[in-house]
């Protein structure tokens, strides 16, 4: 049994397009990942977050979970297109209403709001006036649209992390395609990272200067547990260039000021273009990382790769249904990195979690055992790294909810509650009863 901090604050979350649905209501613009569901073939079974769990609709029975789950935070985000239509300009006041019944019901039932900013799902109409991402202008329109939010709810919620996974939002969306907007294209996918970051630095003041004391400003960045395949020095520079994408391209420039010298010298003339005065902006203190957290992949040389080195499967341990194989002590090797190498001052993990093929059983249960199993062992080596001094502030687990799940649509059920999408009916899963308890004992037995 470990017992974790008195302070330990315990959550879960869910993120606008993945549950929310109502994607034509009360003047919600289009988003990039409206049009890129709509395109056939891009998404396990055509699905979309058009309806997704209804949670526009349902968000009180939702915060209802919340409440019997006993979490003390809750993690969502702010879809830019209910609030901006078009991305720039006019600002629908209707957007603005369902988040503030959204954040006066957390409130209410005690429960902190950590609003992410932007969750991915950008205006359309950005996209196609300004090429989205691949062009600065787009950092800047996310300044406006952060000022309105900031000021609309800077009194009632202190917790804003800007972006949600640069990373994975700039090379799937714009290298892999397999995310929206669904760039194939090397050279603007990391032209893409650079205007995220921008976008994170300029939002940073602005959200202090609607807030008030209490106001903290964080962004959300994915860590995997990266291994070489072997010891080659090929395969060992394919993983430091991997390391390199995912985490050091980001953590650098935010918490170390320039971007990492050997990935600079490996993109060679794909390096992004960048203006005098970008990299202070970038680099604006923050008061807490939010970390994601999974898996571990392991890397092998490609001598035809350049930007993006294959990961081989590693047989004869556990995978979740996306195939990822469970790692727990990643979780430990990447907090205790963070504290050592960038001595982030505040951690939150946001995510972790895992999607099992759930069913729901005559009596209207769900048994997840080994979602409760990769909970479990990863609380531990959470608890491990706490007791090694890591300034962790928070868990939370990813998902409430069953939701949409990208381009794997809604067969990943990554919920501590499940959903019955015929009837939106939700079910609390065994690892949801479980969750509770850890929370009411603040332990992890
Ligand atoms: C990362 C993303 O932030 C979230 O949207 C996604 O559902 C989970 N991880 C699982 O892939």
């Amino acid at each position: 049994m470990v017992q974790f901090p008195e302070q330990f604050r315990w959550g879960t979350g869910t993120y606008s397009y993945q549950v929310e649905g109502a994607a034509h209501e009360d003047g919600r613009g289009e988003s990039i990942w409206d049009r890129f569901c709509a395109t056939p073939g891009t998404i396990v079974n055509n699905e979309s977050g058009l309806v997704a769990c209804d949670h526009y609709h349902r968000y009180a029975e939702d915060i209802a979970l919340l409440k019997q789950l006993g979490v003390q935070m809750y993690h969502f985000s702010i879809a830019w297109p209910r609030i901006m239509p078009t991305g720039r300009g006019p600002v629908n006041q209707l957007g603005l209403d369902f988040y503030d019944r959204l954040v006066d019901a957390l409130l209410e039932a005690g429960i902190e709001p950590f609003a992410t900013l932007y969750h991915w799902d950008l205006p359309q109409a950005l996209q196609d006036e300004l090429g989205g991402w691949a062009n600065r202008e787009t950092a800047y329109a996310f300044a406006e649209y952060v000022d309105v939010v900031t000021k609309h709810f800077g009194s009632r919620i202190h917790n804003w992390l800007t972006l949600n996974e640069p990373a994975v939002t700039a090379f799937e969306g714009h290298e892999i395609g397999i995310h929206a907007p669904g760039a194939r294209d090397v050279r603007l996918a990391w032209q893409t990272t650079h205007h995220f970051l921008l976008a994170h630095g300029l939002a940073v003041p602005i959200i202090r200067a609607n807030g008030d004391e209490k106001t903290r400003v964080g962004i959300t960045l994915n860590f995997t547990q990266l291994d070489p395949v072997s010891d080659t020095p090929e395969d060992v520079a394919a993983t430091r260039f991997m390391d390199g994408k995912m985490h050091r391209w980001f953590l650098d420039p935010i918490f170390r000021g320039a971007y990492p010298a050997d990935v600079v010298k490996h993109l060679g003339d794909y390096v992004p273009k960048t203006e005098t005065g970008d990299a202070e902006i970038i680099a604006r203190p923050l008061d807490f990382l939010g970390a994601n957290y999974y898996t571990r992949s392991v890397i092998k040389h490609d001598p035809t790769a350049f930007s993006e080195y294959p990961s081989v499967d590693v047989e004869g341990v556990e995978h979740t249904e996306m195939d990822w194989e469970v790692y727990p002590r990643g979780i430990y090797n990447m907090l205790t990195r963070l504290h050592r190498e960038y001595a982030v001052p505040r951690i939150y993990l946001v995510e972790n979690g895992a999607a099992f093929a759930d069913a729901v059983n005559p009596d209207d249960t769900v048994d997840d055992p080994r979602r409760i199993a990769y909970l479990r062992e990863h609380l531990l080596q959470v608890h491990t790294a706490i007791a090694e001094g890591v300034p962790l502030a928070g868990y939370s687990v990813w998902a409430l909810l069953d939701n949409f799940e990208w381009s794997e649509g809604y067969r990943m059920r990554f919920g501590i509650v499940y959903v019955d999408y015929p009837t939106q009916k939700r079910i609390m899963k065994a690892s949801g009863h479980w969750y509770q308890k850890v929370i009411a004992s603040n332990t992890v037995h």
